[in-house]
């Protein structure tokens, strides 16, 4: 009998908002293994916020999806079938395979895993792509030092979440912001930071002021953009630094208007974009780090699991409305 697989595929492009018909169900049989290429069962998907810009034909950093495409992103699961000899059935793999059940894939854009001490999923957060970014925008763009503030948007998310953890390892007092005070609770009291203001709250300015306790912001990470990023550069202490990572808010295409650009200029601020598919070699470092940090238990993370493939969809435009806490996974 041949094994069907089951997929997502972009059907057309957003207008704005991502809507369920921006996607498409496919069930096909699954392709004949070509020599060199390994045949992967995906155990979990990553929906991440970049998936958003794929989806248009705006120009930006890595091509668009096209359409009547697979949905791309980062999977974990497990080798049934392998026709290359790096790789054998049962083994745990990482990779690039989109929103489908299985995949065949070459053997170079496969990584093995070692669940014993960290589990698979995390390998798409904590121990993955968020927290390599969150690891390479603390240690090599911001470097936080001793007793300066850092502040980090998105706070209780798979970026935003490590990026404190790091930075107050390192000495720092870490301020996040974050929607809603239940996220704002888990981001103090599970994640450890020492303030975490709630930008829905209505008082974004007078809450920051009182979460910054005096202090202006030495280093900011921005996983956000509009009112967020401005109401931090406001307040920028002098020589201050900044690591662009994201600018979520602005993601369906809203205007980011920005009042206090005059800050960069008077606070001789470097401002400083990255994205982490840029630097690969720094990922081994990173993940080194961040899974022994994941295995002692001293980087925690949080985790909202959709249960199923069929509700990848509308577990991704959740992810764009801040509906998760913490890493957003598919267990498919
Ligand atoms: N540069 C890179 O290489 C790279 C790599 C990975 C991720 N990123 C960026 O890092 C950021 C965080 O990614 P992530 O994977 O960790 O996602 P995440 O924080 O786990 O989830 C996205 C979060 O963004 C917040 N958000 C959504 N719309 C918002 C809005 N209009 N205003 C303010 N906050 C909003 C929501 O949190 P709240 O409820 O707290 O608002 C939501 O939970 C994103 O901007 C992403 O594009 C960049």
């Amino acid at each position: 009998m041949v094994e069907m697989n089951r997929q997502w595929r972009l059907a057309r492009r957003p207008a704005r908002d991502v809507t369920p018909d921006c996607f498409e169900w496919v069930e096909d049989p699954i392709e004949p293994l070509e020599a060199g290429q390994v045949r992967v069962r995906n155990h979990w998907l990553s929906l991440d916020p970049y998936m958003r810009g794929r989806m248009d034909e705006a120009r930006s950093y890595a091509p668009p999806q096209a359409l009547g495409e697979v949905m791309q992103g980062g999977t974990a699961g497990e080798v049934v079938e392998s026709r290359h000899a790096d790789f054998k059935a049962g083994d745990e793999v990482v990779g690039q395979l989109g929103w489908q059940a299985y995949a065949n894939a070459p053997a170079r854009e496969l990584r093995r895993i070692d669940t014993r001490r960290v589990p698979m999923q995390a390998w798409l957060g904590a121990v993955g792509m968020p927290g390599v970014t969150a690891w390479y925008g603390v240690n090599d763009i911001l470097s936080p030092q001793p007793g300066q503030t850092l502040v980090v948007s998105a706070a209780s998310g798979a970026v935003g979440s490590v990026v404190g953890q790091l930075a107050r390892a390192k000495g720092a007092r870490v301020v996040g912001i974050g929607g809603g005070t239940e996220k704002c609770r888990i981001v103090v009291g599970e994640f450890g930071f020492d303030a975490c203001v709630d930008y829905k709250a209505g008082n974004l300015a007078g809450d920051l002021d009182r979460a910054l306790d005096g202090a202006r912001i030495d280093r900011l990470f921005e996983n956000v953009g509009g009112v967020c990023l401005d109401a931090c550069l406001a307040r920028m202490n002098t020589f201050g630094r900044i690591a662009v990572c994201g600018l979520i808010s602005g993601y369906n295409g809203e205007p980011i208007a920005l009042g206090n650009v005059r800050s960069i200029l008077v606070n001789r601020l470097q401002v400083q974009g990255f994205i982490i598919s840029d630097h690969m070699d720094r990922w081994a470092p990173a993940l080194a780090e961040l899974a022994e940090l994941a295995a002692t238990g001293r980087l925690r993370w949080r985790e909202t699991v959709a249960e199923g493939l069929e509700r990848a969809p509308e577990a991704f435009i959740g992810l764009l409305k801040g509906r998760n806490l913490g890493k957003q996974l598919v267990r498919i």
